[in-house]
């Protein structure tokens, strides 16, 4: 595929900044524009180090039917635009900005690339499972975490994750509800149009400029509050809840193939995640924070399960590395070490974003 401009929505985010700077580094003559609203707290931290490497930084609103018309054609235009927070809108306040962002503004998008053209990269996430199969599925209490109770079969999930087959009827939050919609029209879109379009549904992306925060960055915000030494707690599942973990470095890796795929990838949906063998329990997480960050910190517990709270998300990727050839090259253990380091040696830029939640608590 040709590749001369990409558009990247929530460009100045962590994963669309991540992903705009490895597409700059290997696709030279690409013309990049990343278009953000800097709604994210520290999103504005990526403008220095992606105008550094010539990506044009726009100001402006997916919800918002007129910045579409100001940009360009692309070749390929990556969703990276959300609200990303399984919690959002769930005290009824904020609905309004989760629905908007995540779901009219991807169906803005959409209408956009129908009319002129472009492969679509729409990046979606395993919080569209139901909550209610998600705490169905049977697991066992170790020491350390939850894992699969393989005695007790459970649709869609095997050794290996979730996969095909698993269950979709059920609540699953207004941020898996929006991803879902989203992938819903995506495929429509699709089919209906032709668009040359692909779903990534992803499970946890971490790794350095993940500006963490309680409700969303788990990795990163265990990672900070090591660094700073300030108190934790374990939520709902006494920190043995279970999640698999990618480094951004091996998305960005998947999604430079994806770009480059030489044929239309059609609203195909592909499962992608650190999969079983990059699966990590809260209380590992804690062990490798406090190593390499050289701190402890207190951790509190509350049992008390939130709305939207799963123990145990895996995901299956076998199809989507087969089907690009990509492997995950980094470890759990690389990727927190990395997301440490980052923050230590960043102490001072990211003590007002990392830190922020625990001084505004304090107040
Ligand atoms: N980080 C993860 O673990 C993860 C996992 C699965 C899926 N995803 C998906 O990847 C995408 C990126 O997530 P992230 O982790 O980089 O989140 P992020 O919050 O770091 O980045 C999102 C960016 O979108 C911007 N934004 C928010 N509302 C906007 C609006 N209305 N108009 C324009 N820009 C807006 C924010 O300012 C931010 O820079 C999201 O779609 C998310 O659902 C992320």
């Amino acid at each position: 595929m040709d590749l001369r401009k990409c558009l990247i929505t929530g460009g100045c985010g962590f994963v669309g900044s991540s992903l705009a700077l490895h597409l700059r580094q290997n696709l030279s003559g690409l013309r990049i524009i990343a278009l953000d609203n800097f709604y994210r707290r520290g999103a504005r931290l990526n403008i220095p180090r992606l105008q550094a490497a010539g990506i044009e930084i726009r100001e402006g609103d997916v919800r918002d039917e007129r910045i579409w018309q100001d940009l360009p054609p692309c070749d390929l235009v990556i969703d990276a635009a959300a609200e990303p927070s399984v919690m959002a809108g769930s005290t009824g306040s904020g609905v309004e900005y989760v629905v908007g962002t995540n779901l009219v503004g991807t169906l803005n998008l959409l209408e956009w690339c129908r009319i002129r053209g472009g492969r679509l990269i729409f990046l979606s996430s395993s919080r569209v499972y139901p909550v209610g199969a998600l705490r169905a599925i049977p697991l066992r209490e170790t020491a350390d975490r939850l894992e699969l109770d393989s005695t007790r079969p459970f649709s869609g999930v095997s050794e290996y994750g979730i996969g095909r087959g698993f269950p979709m009827e059920g609540a699953r939050t207004l941020y898996g509800a929006t991803k879902y919609a989203s992938e819903v029209m995506v495929g429509e879109y699709a089919e209906q149009f032709g668009l040359d379009a692909v779903i990534d549904r992803c499970s946890v992306l971490a790794g350095p400029w993940q500006m963490g925060r309680t409700d969303q960055g788990i990795v990163a915000l265990w990672a900070a509050r090591h660094v700073f030494q300030r108190p934790l707690s374990y939520l709902g599942y006494g920190g043995r809840q279970v999640r698999d973990i990618l480094h951004i470095q091996d998305f960005a890796d998947l999604i430079l193939r994806q770009a480059r795929h030489p044929i239309s990838l059609t609203g195909h949906l592909y499962l992608i995640g650190g999969g079983r063998d990059r699966a990590i329990g809260l209380r590992e997480l804690t062990r490798l924070c406090a190593q390499d960050s050289g701190n402890a910190v207190p951790i509190s517990e509350d049992p008390v399960v939130r709305p939207g709270d799963a123990p145990w998300i895996v995901l299956d990727s076998r199809a989507t590395e087969e089907a690009f050839g990509w492997h995950p090259r980094y470890s759990v253990a690389d990727t927190v070490r990395d997301t440490v380091r980052w923050i230590a040696s960043n102490r001072s830029l990211l003590a007002e974003v990392l830190d922020h939640e625990v001084k505004e608590a304090s107040k």
